[in-house]
């Protein structure tokens, strides 16, 4: 029997330099039936390997209907992606899930839906943008709200300028730091509220960043009407096996990996404060 913690080879197809320190990976398993059968959902994650420096749970940025596809967009943190980093195309690395369960998306068709992100945040909302917009039809307004602390730090550049010119689509930036050409928005991502009309009123919103920017969006989205349970936060937290065996990812009495990583407000609200969850 195959261990679950066996992961399965793939081959990098290409690499997107999205800033510098940010990068996207397109893999392709090397094993057809593998290739054919790796089904996942908008929002789950992988562990994603390189042999000799570990694993980490890594975000699929692409999206369920790209069936031939399968990316992830990667920040230079510490010993593994570091390792990834300095693979070129061609190179191996190894890929175990897909884990984690997944933002809704059939039972928000109708609604307006807001996207809300900060720095390596976008990736895991792009999965689920993506596939928003290949279904353009059964949704309302669509806005994406997302920030990074300089300009060159905002991943799929050219992506959002598209997504800006979609029917019915609403893209603004801003950056914490501006340089010479920047013309957009200056400071944390609440402060784009004032740029375009946001409310709770029959919408869902996606929100993925940093804790700090969680917390304040938070707040923000519940001033402006938004229903406790209308709101999905994707969590980080430190995890090991990834699949509800380790007790890592533990918080208030629920696994990050396998109940998570993508939480309404109304649960995390309920996890104890001590455990910090935003
Ligand atoms: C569900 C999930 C999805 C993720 N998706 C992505 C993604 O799409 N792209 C991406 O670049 N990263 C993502 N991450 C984060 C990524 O797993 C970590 O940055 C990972 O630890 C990097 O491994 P490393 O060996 O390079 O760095 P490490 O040496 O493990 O860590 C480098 C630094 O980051 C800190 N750190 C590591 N993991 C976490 C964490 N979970 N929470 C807070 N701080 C942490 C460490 O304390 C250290 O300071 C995700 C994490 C989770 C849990
Ligand atoms: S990472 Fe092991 S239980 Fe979640």
């Amino acid at each position: 029997m195959k261990s679950e913690y066996l992961p399965y080879p793939a081959i990098i197809d290409s690499i997107e330099q999205e800033s510098f320190d940010t990068r996207t990976f397109r893999v392709v398993f090397t094993d057809e039936k593998i290739r054919e059968g790796f089904e996942y959902r908008q929002g789950q994650f992988a562990q994603v390997s390189c042999i000799g420096a570990g694993e980490a749970p890594i975000s699929i940025s692409s999206s369920p209907h790209e069936r031939e596809i399968l990316e992830f967009t990667i920040r230079k943190m510490g010993r593994l992606t570091a390792a990834l980093h300095k693979l070129k195309v061609g190179d191996a690395l190894y890929i175990r899930g897909p884990y984690g369960n997944s933002f809704p998306f059939e039972e928000v068709k109708g609604k307006n839906l807001l996207f809300i992100a900060g720095g390596i945040g976008l990736p895991p909302l792009r999965s689920v943008i993506r596939l928003v917009f290949h279904h353009r039809g059964d949704f309302g307004k669509v806005k994406i709200l997302y920030g990074a602390r300089t300009p060159g730090e905002l991943c799929f550049k050219k992506e959002i300028k598209r997504w800006g010119k979609l029917p019915d689509a609403q893209v603004l930036l801003t950056v914490d730091k501006p340089d010479k050409d920047w013309k957009g928005n200056v400071g944390v991502v609440t402060t784009l509220w004032d740029k375009t009309e946001i409310s709770g009123k029959e919408a869902v919103a996606y929100v993925c960043g940093p804790p700090v920017m969680i917390k304040f969006v938070v707040k923000t989205l519940l001033d402006s009407g938004f229903e406790e349970d209308k709101i999905f936060i994707t969590l980080e937290r430190y995890m090991k096996c990834g699949i509800g065996k380790c007790g890592h990812c533990n918080i208030g009495g629920k696994f990050v990996c396998i109940d998570g990583p993508v939480f309404a407000y109304s649960q995390i609200k309920k996890f104890p404060e001590k455990e910090n969850a935003i």
